[in-house]
């Protein structure tokens, strides 16, 4: 269904007897596990793909940092305040570092910035959903950090070596996120009975929203199989939300709170948890701009980039001041 309506630069893989020999070569170096830089031959398709992984990557991390800014004046303590103004100062990094890997591709943060304004890009679905209480910052950190740092710790060793090379730099910083995050759903779960309270609704809400992030299922991955054959993806969908799982379980027994899924359990046999899958009407729906928060996320976007205009008016008109006095001078 949805495969249909996206126009997707993986769809079937190319067998090596299709292949020129340009992409011939070009997947020998990938097989081989060599890293692709910005000034080596690419197929367009790779380079579109990595456009759009890395700028709707990028539009994430800062989209990302609405729904926890939402709290900084609210926090419980000044150390909260401290440690959330931290992190979600970390995330404007973390988009920096990704728009400038996906400016080696050719396309400027501008650019990037324009198609998520116009809604021909996205951010991760899982911004689109509203934090209500102080204990969604804790479900933020242990969930959406921990789903993220599940997602990016493989993306260390994706075959473009600028993404590569954020990834490493990002990773170093989200176990942090993460920490900072579960810390705050133990001080909750072992609080009072109203904090406790607090927390298990926040699991409640922010369950599967998390299992979302790792994108559809694998059967209805449109660009899956291509980006594992370029080695832009390293592991499917389904195989990191089922880790995702598996690793959360214990953590949330830890915790003392329930996990909202009566399917899950232990399968011996598989060696994993089975678990019930989300609801993926839901999930194409907020895909789809039909989500909790999605216009006021939108909105926020739209107003950040009209209030920024005069700076980078200003920073254009130096520049290009610069630049003529240095022409002026030769
Ligand atoms: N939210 C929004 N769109 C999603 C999505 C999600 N959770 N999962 C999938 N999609 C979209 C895809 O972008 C694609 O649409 P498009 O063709 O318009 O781009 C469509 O659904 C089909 O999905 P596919 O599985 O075929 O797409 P991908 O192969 O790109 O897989 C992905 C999706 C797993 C998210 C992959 O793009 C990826 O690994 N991206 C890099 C990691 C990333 O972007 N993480 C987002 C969170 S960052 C974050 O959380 C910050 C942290 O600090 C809090």
């Amino acid at each position: 269904m949805y495969a249909q309506m996206v126009q997707s630069t993986g769809k079937g893989v190319k067998t090596r007897a299709e292949m020129t020999e340009e992409e011939a070569r070009f997947q020998d170096r990938i097989d081989a596990g060599e890293k692709i830089e910005p000034r080596d031959w690419m197929p367009e398709g790779y380079r579109k793909t990595l456009i759009r992984q890395i700028g709707q990557h990028a539009h994430s991390e800062i989209v990302g940092q609405l729904p926890e800014g939402n709290w900084i004046t609210r926090a419980p303590t000044l150390e909260r305040k401290a440690i959330l103004l931290a992190k979600v100062q970390d995330e404007a990094g973390h988009g920096l570092y990704l728009y400038c890997a996906a400016e080696t591709l050719g396309v400027s943060r501008d650019e990037l910035t324009q198609d998520l304004l116009s809604g021909r890009m996205k951010y991760s679905s899982i911004f689109n959903y509203p934090t209500l209480t102080w204990a969604d910052m804790g479900a933020v950190g242990w969930l959406v950090d921990g789903a993220a740092i599940m997602n990016q710790v493989p993306l260390q060793r994706t075959s473009y070596g600028p993404y590569s090379r954020a990834m490493i730099r990002i990773c170093k910083e989200e176990s942090f996120h993460q920490r900072q995050g579960y810390d705050i759903m133990m001080k909750m779960a072992k609080g009072t009975p109203e904090q406790k309270r607090m927390a298990q609704d926040a699991l409640n809400r922010f369950w599967y929203p998390s299992l979302m992030m790792f994108g559809p299922s694998d059967a209805d991955s449109v660009h899956s199989a291509q980006s594992m054959a370029w080695k832009i993806k390293i592991n499917t969908n389904d195989e990191l939300r089922q880790k995702f799982v598996d690793q959360t379980v214990p953590q949330a027994e830890l915790l003392g709170l329930t996990i909202p899924d009566p399917e899950l359990k232990w399968n011996e046999a598989r060696g994993h948890h089975d678990f019930s899958q989300p609801d993926w009407s839901e999930f194409f729906a907020v895909i789809q701009g039909d989500g909790p928060c999605n216009s006021e996320r939108m909105e926020a976007r739209r107003k950040a980039w009209d209030d920024g205009a005069w700076v980078r008016e200003g920073l254009m008109a130096h520049a290009a001041k610069k630049a003529a006095r240095k022409v002026a001078a030769e």
